[in-house]
């Protein structure tokens, strides 16, 4: 074990050698002024003290001048440390009214200039700082005030897809900011300068709720595969440095370990060499690494080993890895997608979307309480649209966690403003039983389910987009994507356009107007994405392999199952009962009904749904090609427009970030009118219609 103060380096600094992301030292110009009192010595209240330090200190920017320092005081403790002597009489008489939530949750109680932040767990301290920072000007009450918070979800995870060498995907698999920020060369790094981004980053995701981290990409390749025996003493002192920030670590396994690590001729999940196996070098994994949390497992995916092999279950393999983490309070997220991705482009009797349902929907309940499925929001994969998958209503029984992506994988790479706050949380709020499917069922009851009825548990996982960039995210706007995914997690109905607010308000010092003109041009980013990409939820259109860019055919004739299936007189994908592939008798029986008749199914999703003419008639009045016109033109014209707003933002904003933002709207107006002229020129090449405003189509 590694304690985290143990590390080479005790710089006491805010953000070294970093952007500071949304947590700037001017957030906490008060708070850093503070008396402090902190009640124990916990790697995670030793830590926030270190916070406060660094807050306090040179680099840190002291308060302003004027701040008179006397009579603030700052108690800090977890409940069981706190004293009437230590707290005074106003506090000890407040904290006996308030209702300090058990687990992760946090109070801040203050009264007459003296503060107190406490918690049932240390980790409900990380996130009760976070909060002041956020919400309170100069982090510090202005007045007398209770404010109790409990995250509505358990489980708010971080999956890197960051691998130990580099390869033809780069270091990071589908990063678009830069190296990794936990291995290079072969090695987990553990040098000063490492960790330190490592503690930055943790400051940054605690303040938002996440609690867990998996460091590493789901394809485990050889090299990472050691993670769990060669580089473990590496991943403790990361994994120390995140457990004092309230963050749990994940490792991603290879299914296949037994055989490649632990030299066994099988990977059998039923086999018992092969669970002794898994149980010993999962005590050794426990009881190395601070604060681990579990396994992140992509089994039977993309050629990935899986139980398939030894004619078992997805179940009977997780339930392998959840046995032998289950003493550690550990659990296992096993992946839901699984997929053929050896299709014949001729077969239109398989079905990718419907694949993940039918694999898992019949095994529900058939898992151990400490196996968490994790289900891509979407039944695809993270297209900038896509219904809700069917199969988040379909494991009652079954812990359930719901997988986003914040790196922009299919949404521009960090290189176009794709804000997809309003995309998760649309899919958060998504009642799986509506229209008559009965009682309600949000999607994000099913991420809180173990909240409400002290079930499996279940949770909201982002697949992250930070690297080793200065800024984090490489596009400086992208950070507006971690920050909402963290705050969702924490709380699936906040208000995303609410989120655009905060993240601009802390991430920098602009003019009320112009602050407003930004979080507008963000909030309606992913929209204008979408209006000149894949139209209407077809999805993909995409160069193949790199996945950035329009190549509209690209994906039409390959073994991935994404197809749009355009011919002279339509396009889509008939996934009807009545004529295509049956996917919508996945859904309860309310969206059911919607989607399988053309006259009810939403226009966003129509070519998800059903193959049409050209000519079909959108709710939306207009035919779909020229609605794909129309909304071509329209979004390059919404991306001129940004960027002209941008142009106004750029002098209040560091050079970098001006400059950064600046050269990503260039890219992403280029590519804007490649793909509108693409998308514009195939729909006018197919069907021979000319748009109806004259418009210059190739
Ligand atoms: C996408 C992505 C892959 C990734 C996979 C997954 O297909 O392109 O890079 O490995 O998702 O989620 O496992």
């Amino acid at each position: 074990m590694v304690p985290y103060g143990q590390q080479d380096d005790q710089e006491v600094a805010w953000f070294t050698g970093s952007d500071p992301c949304w947590l700037p030292a001017r957030r906490a110009a008060r708070l850093a002024t503070a008396r402090t009192t902190l009640l124990g010595d916990d790697p995670v209240t030793a830590a926030l003290g270190e916070d406060l330090r660094a807050l306090a200190g040179p680099t840190g920017g002291p308060g302003p001048a004027e701040d008179d320092t006397t009579g603030r005081h700052l108690v800090v403790g977890t409940l069981e440390r706190l004293t009437p002597e230590v707290l005074g009489t106003e506090l000890t008489a407040a904290l006996g009214s308030a209702d300090v939530p058990a687990g992760e949750g946090f109070a801040v109680l203050a009264r007459g200039g003296r503060v107190l932040l406490t918690a049932a767990r240390p980790a409900g301290l990380r996130h009760g700082l976070g909060w002041l920072l956020r919400s309170q000007p100069g982090g510090w009450p202005a007045g007398d005030l209770v404010h109790v918070e409990e995250p509505r979800v358990d489980l708010r995870v971080l999956d890197h897809w960051d691998n130990m060498t580099d390869g033809p995907m780069g270091v990071v698999e589908r990063g678009y900011a830069g190296d990794s920020i936990f291995f290079a060369d072969g090695r987990v790094r553990t040098d000063a300068a490492a960790l330190a981004r490592v503690r930055d980053y943790a400051r940054l995701v605690s303040s938002i709720g996440v609690n867990a981290v998996c460091l590493n990409n789901v394809n485990v390749h050889a090299a990472e595969a050691h993670l769990l025996d060669e580089h473990l003493d590496d991943v403790a002192r990361v994994a120390a440095v995140l457990d004092a920030h309230g963050v749990r670590t994940l490792l991603s396994v290879d299914f296949s370990a037994p055989i490649s690590l632990g030299g066994l001729d099988t990977a059998d999940p039923l086999d018992e060499r092969v669970a002794a196996w898994w149980a010993g070098v999962t005590k050794r994994v426990a009881t190395t690494l601070p604060g681990f949390g579990g396994y992140v497992v992509k089994a039977d995916s993309e050629n990935r080993p899986g139980p398939h092999t030894y004619g078992r279950t997805h179940a009977d393999g997780a339930n392998c890895l959840a046995a032998a983490l289950a003493p550690f309070d550990a659990v296992v997220f096993w992946r839901c997608f699984v997929y053929d991705c050896h299709q014949d482009w001729r077969d239109r009797s398989t079905d990718r979307a419907r694949a993940a349902h039918d694999h898992f929907a019949r095994l529900d309940g058939q898992f151990a309480p400490n196996a968490v499925l994790q289900v891509k929001n979407g039944p695809m994969d993270f297209q900038v649209r896509e219904p809700v998958s069917p199969l988040l209503g379909a494991l009652p029984r079954t812990g359930v966690a719901v997988e986003f992506q914040i790196t922009q994988e299919y949404t521009g790479q960090q290189k176009h403003l794709c804000h997809l706050g309003q995309q998760w949380s649309e899919v958060l709020r998504f009642d799986l039983h509506a229209h008559g499917g009965g009682e309600p069922l949000r999607v994000a009851d099913v991420a809180a389910r173990s909240r409400r009825a002290g079930g499996a548990p279940t949770g909201v996982v982002g697949v992250a987009n930070v690297g080793t960039d200065a800024n984090w995210t490489g596009h400086a706007l992208a950070q507006a994507n971690l920050y909402a995914f963290g705050r969702l997690a924490w709380d699936p109905g906040l208000d995303p356009d609410l989120l655009l607010r905060e993240w601009v308000e802390q991430t920098f010092e602009l003019p009320a107007d112009l602050a407003g003109e930004l979080v507008e041009v963000m909030s309606r980013s992913w929209a204008v994405y979408e209006s000149y990409t894949a139209p209407l939820g077809v999805g993909w259109m995409v160069r193949p392999g790199h996945h950035y860019g329009p190549d509209v055919d690209g994906y039409e004739y390959t073994p991935w199952g994404t197809y749009h299936f355009a011919d002279r007189d339509g396009i889509g994908v008939d996934r009807t009962v009545a004529t295509g592939t049956g996917y919508t008798a996945q859904y309860p029986a309310g969206w059911a009904r919607v989607y399988e008749d053309v006259r009810t199914c939403p226009d966003e999703l129509l070519l998800f749904f059903h193959h049409v003419p050209y000519s079909h008639v959108l709710a939306g009045g207009s035919t779909v090609v020229q609605h794909v016109y129309d909304t071509r033109f329209a979004g390059v014209e919404a991306v001129e427009e940004s960027a002209a707003t941008w142009e106004r933002i750029a002098g209040h904003v560091p050079a970098a970030t001006a400059e950064n933002v600046r050269q990503r709207f260039a890219e992403q107006l280029r590519s804007a009118r490649e793909w509108r002229d693409q998308v514009n020129t195939y729909f006018f090449r197919k069907s021979g219609v000319p748009d109806a405003a004259g418009r210059r189509i190739h």
